[in-house]
């Protein structure tokens, strides 16, 4: 698939997740064969405040390339300023367009999902940042109620001069409830002639074989059943390049991707205890007899004591 100039190897694309896909993360996936990552959503007049979090969140090495930032925000200038600064610092691949945050505080500054109730600020946003930027725009929405106006928001995207449209196929009332209607994205990879990536509920080889033939779509995103589960890229991959199923990953090799994990944190300055506490549950989620290692974790208070528990777990799981 191409997204703009941007050749992309491969249809599978890790989504954005704030206070998930930081670098350590992306860079895990990308051993495991993602096409392209995107940072966590970064707010356009946090980074013009010159906000360092907000900023670092675009922080990226060649290793993961190619990167797409995702910015949020409510006003096209602000938008395209942010952008420009991102892009100098950082210079990824592409700058994405966040329309689909349903967060409160997000809706409360009129930005994210908000955005899909005024179709003429998007058109703006778009149009500000395609004829600014060098690098391509893709621009990532949920539905709307009803088909028609759904289009014709996809429709204005396309001819504002997005290079792709992602879509999340809920509505903003729907959070994460319900299921993502591939029905509705299906219509939208009609309509267009820009890349259409599908996205929601893709958690396995065969939904991810089924979305890509149902919608006829030219890519998927994967965001939760990609949590602490990096792994799912290669065995997504592989299904549909060959129909196999790949054997799952056995807990040592789960538990070496969670030292991995924390060994890039460590390097890239971001190892943070709650950080570490939330990741060493999901790398573990579903293994036998994790709880009292749990238990454990949830006593203590320091990065290091819970790296020695996991230490402890992996040194059980190789049979040593
Ligand atoms: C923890 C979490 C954080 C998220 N953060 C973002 C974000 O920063 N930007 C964004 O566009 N979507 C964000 N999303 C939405 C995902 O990118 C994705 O659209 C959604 O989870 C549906 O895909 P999935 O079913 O594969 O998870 C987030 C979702 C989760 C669960």
């Amino acid at each position: 698939m191409n997204i703009g100039k941007l050749m992309l190897n491969g249809t599978l694309i890790l989504a954005p997740m704030s206070l998930v896909t930081n670098l350590p993360f992306r860079l895990l996936c990308k051993k495991y064969g993602v096409a392209l990552v995107y940072s966590e959503m970064t707010f356009s007049e946090a980074i013009l405040r010159q906000n360092e979090t907000s900023i670092a969140r675009g922080f990226t090495c060649d290793e993961e390339r190619p990167l797409g930032i995702q910015l949020l925000g409510a006003k096209a200038d602000s938008i395209v300023r942010s952008a420009r600064i991102v892009t100098k610092i950082f210079r990824p691949e592409l700058i994405d367009i966040n329309l689909g945050c349903p967060a409160q505080s997000v809706i409360k500054n009129e930005c994210g999902a908000a955005l899909l109730k005024k179709p003429g600020t998007v058109v703006e946003i778009v149009e500000a940042l395609s004829g600014s930027l060098e690098v391509p725009v893709t621009a990532k929405m949920r539905i709307l109620n009803s088909l028609e106006e759904t289009l014709e928001l996809a429709r204005l995207i396309e001819k504002a001069g997005a290079d792709a449209l992602i879509v999340h196929g809920r509505t903003q009332k729907q959070q994460y409830s319900g299921k993502s209607s591939y029905e509705f994205i299906k219509n939208i990879k009609r309509e267009l002639s820009i890349p259409v990536i599908a996205n929601g509920d893709i958690k396995d080889e065969k939904t991810a074989k089924y979305v890509l033939e149902y919608t006829q779509c030219d890519g998927l995103m994967i965001g939760r059943a990609a949590m602490g589960n990096p792994h799912i890229f290669r065995r997504l991959g592989h299904y549909l390049d060959t129909g196999e199923l790949l054997p799952p990953q056995t807990p040592g090799e789960r538990l070496d991707d969670f030292f991995e994990y924390a060994g890039l944190c460590r390097k890239y300055g971001l190892l943070g205890f709650r950080d570490i506490v939330v990741k060493a549950q999901w790398f573990t989620k579903g293994m036998k007899n994790v709880k009292p290692v749990r238990v454990k974790i949830n006593r203590m208070t320091d990065v290091d004591s819970v790296l020695r528990v996991m230490e402890e777990l992996r040194a059980d799981a190789s049979g040593c």
